[in-house]
């Protein structure tokens, strides 16, 4: 029996189409769809793809996916990635696997964002998750501390007992803010302090859903009124 993280990454892959660029996802739910569109372009479809980390270059190039970057274009067709927590707003935490710099940068060049979840990690309200913020390590101390006054509970990401350091050099602080009231307010307060890079705080980038839940796929598409 396959996991609902492969059959909701197979589910999204029908959106993928000859002649897209498209957005490659990092995670172990991701890594499902990139394995299948690997598939697909061995089978003949024509695709350009952009990855959003070292991890996921490595294997779309271990499957044979063509890989471009900025240099050749300022858009993405559709971008397929997973998240840590979702919400019914489709406004999400991501970042566990630490690449949500590159991760935020895809989506926000990307016409069509599809998040891949199992159905435990569709939540009522964002926060249970820590909350990654990526933070240069000059000064990354300054940021723990204005971070604690926050009451974001902070907590420096390591590593076999050294800071986790991401795809860009930088160090990751794990927010642990439990309910977080106004996700929107947040992210851009949390991105005004000096030293911060980016966080994990989604807003309005997902435009669809799809959640395997048990036998069920559920989609869900953001409402653009
Ligand atoms: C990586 C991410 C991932 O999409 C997120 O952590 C979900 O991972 P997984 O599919 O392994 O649960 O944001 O930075």
């Amino acid at each position: 029996m396959i996991s609902e993280k492969q059959r909701s990454a197979e589910a999204a892959c029908e959106y993928v189409k000859d002649g897209m660029i498209v957005g490659l996802g990092t995670g172990s739910t991701a890594e499902f769809a990139v394995k299948k569109i690997g598939e697909l372009v061995r089978n003949g479809l024509s695709i350009r793809g952009i990855p959003t980390s070292d991890a996921t270059k490595i294997l779309a190039e271990s499957e044979g996916i063509p890989l471009i970057d900025f240099s050749e274009t300022m858009f993405i067709d559709l971008t397929i990635d997973g998240a840590d927590e979702i919400d019914a707003n489709l406004n999400m935490i991501k970042g566990g696997g630490a690449a949500l710099l590159r991760e935020k940068i895809v989506a926000s060049a990307s016409r069509e964002e599809i998040i891949i979840v199992s159905g435990s990690k569709l939540v009522q309200q964002l926060g249970a998750f820590p909350l990654p913020v990526e933070v240069i390590p000059f000064g990354w101390q300054v940021v723990f501390n204005q971070l604690e006054s926050l009451q974001g509970n902070p907590e420096l990401r390591l590593k076999q007992g050294q800071p986790s350091v991401t795809d860009q050099g930088n160090f990751i602080v794990d927010c642990h803010f439990r309910k977080i009231e106004n996700p929107e307010q947040l992210e851009q307060h949390l991105n005004m302090i000096p030293g911060v890079v980016e966080n994990g705080l989604f807003i309005n980038l997902c435009t669809r859903m799809i959640m395997a839940d048990g036998e069920n796929i559920i989609i869900k598409n953001r409402n653009l009124n």
